[in-house]
C-alpha cells in the first residue's frame, strides 16, 4: 500500500509562526512536525510515499526530505496551489494512487503508541477506515458513532451532541474508489473539499470501518500554539524518561528493515555533531 501525507494549509492559527515556514516544518521538540507522521506510515510498513504542499513550502520539504533513500523509502512530491481542502489531496494526488488503496496522513498529526495501521495495511481489502480516539470534549471534533464489529453508525462534524466520545484523527486508508469519489464531491460553505464527505460517500455504501484506539495510544494535532507545545512536551517527557526517541526515521528505517547496518552508518556518519547523531549511533550501531 501506498501512503500520502498532507503538508499544506493555512496554518493561520500558528501565525506568525507560520510567516516562517509552514506547519509541518515547525519543531515539535527535536524534530520537525513532518518526521512523526512519516514515521507512522514507515512503522506501518508504506515506503511509496506522495507529500502535498503549497507552491512556497514544497521546495523546504523537498530539502529536508530529499527523496527518502536515507530512510529505504521513495519520496515524490504533488502542489497544492491553495488550500482547497483535505480531500482535495485525494484528486492531486490521482496519478499516485493509480486506483490502487492508500493511507492518508495529516502532516501535523502525531501518534504514539499502537495504532494499527499496520494490520490495515495487511489485511486491506476495500472500503474505508477511519480511526477513533476517546477524548474528553468530542464537541470540539469530527466524532464517529461504531458498533462492536467496527462498523461506522455516523460520523458528525464538530456536533453539539456528540454521539460518541471518539473524535477522527488525521488518519485514513482508502480504496482507489476514493478518487472517483472525491471528484463528487461539492466544495464546503468554507470552500473546501471535506475529508468528511468523502468519509460520508463511503459511509453511504456502507463500506466505511472504524478502528477504535485504547488509551495506551496518544494522539495529537499540532495546529495551534498551545497543542504544538503540548506536542513537543509530550514527546520531550517521553524521550527523558523512556531514553529512546519518538519519529526517528533513521532508527525506524533500520527497524523496519528498509535499510541495512552500513547503510544507516553511512547516513549518520554524515550527521552534523549533536545529541541526534549521538542518539542515532548508541541506539542503532550500539
Ligand atoms: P487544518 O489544521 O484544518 O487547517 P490549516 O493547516 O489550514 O490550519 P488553520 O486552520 O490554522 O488555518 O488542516 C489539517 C491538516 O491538513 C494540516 O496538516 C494541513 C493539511 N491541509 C492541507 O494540506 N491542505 C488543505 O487544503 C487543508 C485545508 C489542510
Amino acid at each position: 500500500m501506498r501512503g500520502m501525507m498532507l503538508a499544506g494549509g493555512a496554518g493561520t492559527r500558528l501565525f506568525p509562526l507560520s510567516r516562517v515556514a509552514s506547519k509541518q516544518l515547525q519543531a515539535v521538540y527535536d524534530k520537525p512536525m513532518i518526521y512523526y507522521p512519516l514515521a507512522t506510515l514507515m512503522s506501518a510498513g508504506i515506503t511509496e510515499i506522495h507529500l502535498i504542499s503549497s507552491p512556497a513550502d514544497l521546495p523546504i520539504f523537498e530539502r529536508v526530505l530529499g527523496d527518502g533513500r536515507q530512510w529505504g523509502v521513495e519520496l515524490s512530491y504533488g502542489v497544492q496551489p491553495h488550500p482547497g481542502g483535505i480531500a482535495e489531496a485525494v484528486l492531486i494526488g490521482e496519478e499516485f494512487v493509480r486506483d490502487e488503496p492508500f493511507a492518508l496522513v495529516l502532516g501535523d498529526n502525531i501518534f504514539h503508541g499502537p495504532v494499527g495501521l499496520d494490520t490495515e495495511v495487511a489485511n486491506f481489502d476495500s472500503g474505508a477506515v477511519i480511526w477513533g480516539y476517546p477524548v474528553d470534549d468530542p464537541q470540539r471534533y469530527g466524532v464517529v458513532e461504531i458498533d462492536n464489529s467496527g462498523s461506522v453508525l455516523s460520523i458528525e462534524e464538530k456536533p453539539q451532541k456528540p454521539l460518541s466520545e471518539l473524535a477522527v484523527p488525521g488518519l485514513y486508508v482508502y480504496d482507489g474508489t476514493a478518487v472517483s469519489r472525491a471528484k463528487q464531491l461539492a466544495p464546503s460553505e468554507r470552500g473546501e473539499l471535506e475529508i468528511t464527505d468523502l468519509n460520508m460517500s463511503f459511509l453511504g455504501d456502507g463500506e466505511l470501518r472504524a478502528v477504535k484506539l485504547g488509551r495506551d495510544t496518544t494522539w495529537l494535532d499540532s495546529g495551534t500554539h498551545e497543542s504544538l507545545l503540548e506536542s513537543s512536551n509530550f514527546v520531550a517527557s517521553v524521550e527523558e524518561d523512556h531514553g529512546y526517541k519518538v519519529g526517528c526515521l533513521e532508527e525506524v528505517a533500520f527497524k523496519m528493515g528498509f535499510v541495512s547496518g552500513e547503510e544507516v552508518a553511512r547516513t549518520i556518519a554524515a550527521m552534523p555533531p549533536s545529541p541526534y547523531r549521538t542518539y542515532c549511533e548508541r541506539a542503532i550501531l550500539g
